[in-house]
């Protein structure tokens, strides 16, 4: 049976003295569940998922994480994936992909073996030692992939992931990240104003005049 894993309750957001972003909005996230947001820019997409994964705090409301999830804090069990990467241009792939385990303060050493294989899995597998602003947007994306997983979390928070490539690339990575969810049991919470690729998910919701409402 499904069970709720993450669960807001009539959260609301306003920066400063803004109208709300968005009010009494609340969701439920079960496990191995796909859900995605869509709606326009400026919506508040990108700060929903930041207040749900405990990035940034809602202005009213309440969140809750399931107590059987594996991690405290509730962040380390949540993976981002950002539109622009967010990588370390400077460092290398490896590198990248364990920036979360320094961040966790874990032993690099026991972490090693899942990175290479993560980035094998991946296709990237021969860059590992490479600078990553010598990468294409598609390899950028396959490395935060590898990064999101490496401290295997329950949830893949992935925002606009397809947003910066091109037709092709964006093709490859949304099968990637289907595949990898399904494989692994893991809560999918996607933003893309790609149909198809919103539509490949169990539950479609928009963000529209900051009301949250389900549309398949
Ligand atoms: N830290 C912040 N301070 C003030 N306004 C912000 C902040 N973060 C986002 N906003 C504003 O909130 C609105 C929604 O932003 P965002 O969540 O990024 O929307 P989306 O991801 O749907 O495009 C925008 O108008 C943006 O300028
Ligand atoms: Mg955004």
């Amino acid at each position: 049976m499904k069970k709720v894993l993450l669960s807001c309750k009539g959260i609301s957001k306003r920066f400063n003295s803004s109208p709300p972003l968005f009010s009494d909005l609340s969701l439920d996230l079960y496990s191995g569940e796909k859900v995605a947001i869509c709606g326009r820019s400026g919506s508040g997409k990108t700060t929903l998922l930041h207040i749900l994964a405990t990035l940034d705090t809602p202005s009213s409301g309440i969140i809750t994480f399931s107590e059987e999830l594996p991690f405290s804090p509730a962040l380390r069990n949540i993976g981002f994936v950002f539109q622009s990467f967010h990588l370390l241009e400077e460092s290398t792939v490896l590198e990248n992909v364990l920036l979360p385990v320094s961040i966790a303060r874990l032993p690099h050493a026991v972490f090693l073996p899942k990175a290479e294989e993560l980035l094998h899995q991946m296709g990237v597998g021969h860059l590992v030692h490479q600078k990553v602003s010598y990468l294409s947007g598609g390899e950028k994306q396959r490395v935060a992939l590898a990064r999101a997983l490496i401290l295997d979390p329950q949830f893949i928070f992935a925002d606009e992931p397809t947003g910066n490539l091109d037709f092709e690339t964006a093709k490859s990575i949304k099968e990637l990240l289907l595949k990898i969810v399904d494989e692994t049991q893991k809560t999918l919470l996607l933003v893309t104003h790609d149909r198809p690729f919103s539509q490949s998910c169990d539950k479609v919701f928009e963000l529209n005049n900051a009301k949250l409402s389900v549309i398949n």
